[in-house]
This record gives C-alpha cells, structure tokens and sequence, in this order.
C-alpha cells in the first residue's frame, strides 16, 4: 500500500500519460455523510483491450518493455487499497480511445491512507504543458476545480447546498 493516496493517483495518471493522453481529469470525492471517498482517473489515451486489461488486473502485469520482470503495481496497488479499505475498483477501457480507472474506498476506514499532496501530484502530472489537466475536488460542500489550459490556480466555489453557509477556502498549485 503507498502512504498517501496522491501517490496512488500520480501513478495511476503516469499510466495516462505514457498511453499518449491528451487530455487527463483527475476526480476526488469526499463524502463524510455517506462515508465515501472516490477517486477517478479518466483519459483520453491509447486504452487497452480486454486481454490486455484482464492481465493487468489479474496478473500484476506491464507492457513496460524496459523491466527485469514483467510486473505492473499500480493498477494492482490501488486496486488493493480500495478493497482494504471496504471499497470498489473499477477499469474500463477502449481501445483508441482511453481509460477510466475508479477506486472507492470508505473514508473512515481505519486503514484508509490519507488523501497526502494533491496539489504536488497535479503539479508533477501538468509537466507536459500539450495534456491538459483537469482536478475537480469535492467534499461535502466545497467544490474545486483547476485546469491546466485555463492556466490559473485553482478556483474554489461553494456547492449549492453550502452556499450562504460557511467560509472560502481554497489551495494553489
Ligand atoms: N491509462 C492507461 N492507458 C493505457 N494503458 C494503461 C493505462 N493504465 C495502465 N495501462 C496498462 O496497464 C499496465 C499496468 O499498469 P500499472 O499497474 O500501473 O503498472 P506499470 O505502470 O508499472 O506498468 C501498463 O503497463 C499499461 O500497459
Ligand atoms: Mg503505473
């Protein structure tokens, strides 16, 4: 298991990027009130096919052609996490046109890592300034959202529910 599920999610949008996306968006969940957290990877790369996908999943594998031994862990590490920690993972995958990974877990699963730096995974994700990066963030009642080709900080705004209700926060990147 990685310590902080922002390793999770910088791994899991390397894969992403290594499959020639041009465009990736990173989604996390939080839901104290339903005790859940998601997170979702989506792009628009190169995808895979269900053979490829199958051994991926089952047999810890990689199309990485430059290791000693064929195995994959990123995939396979979150996919453990999430069912550590009482939750789902889910891949699904078209060829040509890219991958969507989700992984729930739920939040206050004693095992449940913390969510770490977000921000200096999304940083490290925007390197390649042709891939547009997407994080929408949200929790009970604050939203953020960032794109790399607005080329701002991230904004933040108040879902409907917490309108009126409390203060503004928001991080930069
Ligand atoms: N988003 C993706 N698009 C296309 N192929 C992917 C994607 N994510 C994973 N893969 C494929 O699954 C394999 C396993 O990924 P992963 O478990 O992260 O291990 P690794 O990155 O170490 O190879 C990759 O080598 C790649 O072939
Ligand atoms: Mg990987």
């Amino acid at each position: 298991m990685l310590e902080e599920l922002s390793l999770h999610i910088l791994d899991i949008g390397m894969n992403s990027l290594a499959a020639g996306a041009k465009n990736l968006e990173v989604i996390v969940i939080e839901n104290s009130v339903r005790d859940w957290l998601i997170i979702r990877i989506r792009d628009d790369g190169r995808g895979m096919d269900e053979k490829t996908l199958g051994q991926v999943l089952n047999q810890n594998a990689t199309t990485k052609r430059n290791r000693k031994k064929p195995i994959g862990l990123g995939l396979a590490l979150l996919r453990q996490t999430s069912e550590m920690c009482g939750g789902t993972f889910h891949v699904h995958s078209t060829p040509g046109r890219g991958t969507s990974v989700t992984a729930s877990m739920r939040l206050s699963h004693i095992d449940r890592p913390p969510l770490g730096d977000l921000n200096s995974t999304i940083i490290a994700l925007c390197a390649n300034p042709d891939v547009g990066v997407q994080l929408h963030y949200r929790t009970n009642d604050e939203t953020f959202h960032f794109s790399s080709k607005e080329g701002k900080p991230y904004e933040s705004r108040r879902t409907q529910e917490a309108q009126g209700k409390g203060a503004t926060s928001g991080c930069a990147a």
